[in-house]
């Protein structure tokens, strides 16, 4: 089986920490996200997988390399961004697809049941076959209510307005080849959710109705709430057994005298002051934090260097290698771009 990855998007809504790391290899609990899809993937009989590339590709192709755990992996890179159906047609042009295959959205971490998925697709006939997934605000995503026989009614991508139905496009097709063939055309940007689906309504596209944990990472809460969960054991993964305070802590950290967790990842060679306090927060590699500091709720790109006595506070996020002087305030959401120096006692909102 062959699975296509869309893993070429910008990730604006998680900047400062995609202006330096692509998001499909953001480090998840301590490893790049497509770690974990592609190990469900492989789960799901997945033997190829095509990695659709533009921004930032060699980042994603130097943490990945071509091949994972005995899993193939092509890159497909574009030169400009394609959207989200335009990525396959480069991959059909490029002679890289299978007759059937599955595409994900690159930044969906789950455990819904492909192989089940498959299944259905293979009994209905159908072109294309939707995963949907029944969430309680739809408004960020593409509603498509179906109807009894899990025929798509409609696909209506982020519209106002009361939702026909809570089941939301989960960002995992079942796709015959034909339909990239007749339905997407060559050389431009094309979005499956916009163009593509909605020609397909009535014609061959069925919805599957998906059940476990899902969770689309592309947002700083939706990061932090993947984080937790995967500290907490569900979705089931290849974590490390985390400590007594459910935090993931790396290799070569040194944390003696500080206090750290709940819920804390710290990745390798941190360091935090004694006195410090560290919770429900993801420092990636390289992160050092002085003494009497208090962080919560936030995240810290590599090499952040945090000094004595500052606070970061809630949904704060610190782009790569920026530098907070002592007794600096990051105020709860704000964000500061990598390699930003902020002067001692200076508060930034
Ligand atoms: N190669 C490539 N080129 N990939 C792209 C491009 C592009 O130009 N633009 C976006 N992608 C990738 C992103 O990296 C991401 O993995 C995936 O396509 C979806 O893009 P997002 O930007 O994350 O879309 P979204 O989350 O707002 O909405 C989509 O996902 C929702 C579920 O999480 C839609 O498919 C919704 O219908 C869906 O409900
Ligand atoms: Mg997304």
């Amino acid at each position: 089986m062959q699975a296509l990855v869309l893993a070429g998007g910008q990730g604006t809504r998680l900047r400062p920490l995609t202006l330096t790391t692509p998001k499909p290899v953001l480090p998840l609990a301590g490893r790049p996200f497509l770690a974990f899809m592609l190990d469900w993937l492989r789960g799901h009989g997945v033997t190829e997988a095509v990695l659709s590339c533009g921004f930032m590709s060699d980042g994603v192709r130097d943490v990945l390399g071509d091949i994972y755990e005995g899993m193939r992996l092509r890159y497909v890179i574009e030169s400009e961004p394609l959207g989200t159906a335009g990525p396959v047609r480069l991959a059909l042009d490029q002679g890289v697809l299978a007759e059937r295959l599955l595409v994900l959205n690159g930044d969906v971490l789950t455990d819904m049941d492909l192989t089940a998925e498959l299944a259905q697709h293979e009994r209905t006939g159908a072109r294309a076959t939707l995963a949907l997934i029944a969430v309680q605000d739809t408004a960020s995503y593409g509603v498509v209510p179906t109807g009894p026989d899990g025929m798509v009614e409609a696909f209506l991508e982020k519209s106002e307005g009361p939702a026909p139905t809570n089941r939301i496009n989960a960002g995992a097709y079942v796709i015959e080849r034909e339909v990239i063939e007749t339905a997407v055309p060559t050389g431009r940007a094309v979005s499956f959710e916009r163009e593509v689906f909605p020609h397909l309504v009535e014609n061959g596209l069925y919805g599957w109705a998906a059940e476990g944990y899902w969770m689309d990472i592309g947002t700083p809460e939706r990061y932090l709430e993947a984080t937790y969960d995967l500290l907490s054991g569900r979705p089931e993964s290849k974590l490390e057994p985390r400590d007594e305070t459910g935090s993931l802590i790396g290799e070569g950290c040194l944390t003696a005298g500080a206090h750290i967790g709940p819920q804390v990842v710290l990745g390798a060679h941190c360091s935090v002051g004694s006195d410090s306090t560290v919770e429900r927060s993801v420092l990636h590699d390289r992160v050092r934090i002085g003494a009497d500091c208090h962080v919560r709720g936030s995240v810290l790109a590599d090499r952040v260097q945090v000094g004595d006595g500052a606070r970061i506070e809630s949904g704060a996020l610190v782009g790569a290698g920026a530098r907070l002087g002592e007794g600096t305030v990051v105020a709860a959401g704000a964000r500061i771009d990598p390699g930003v120096a902020v002067q001692p006692g200076e508060r930034v909102a």
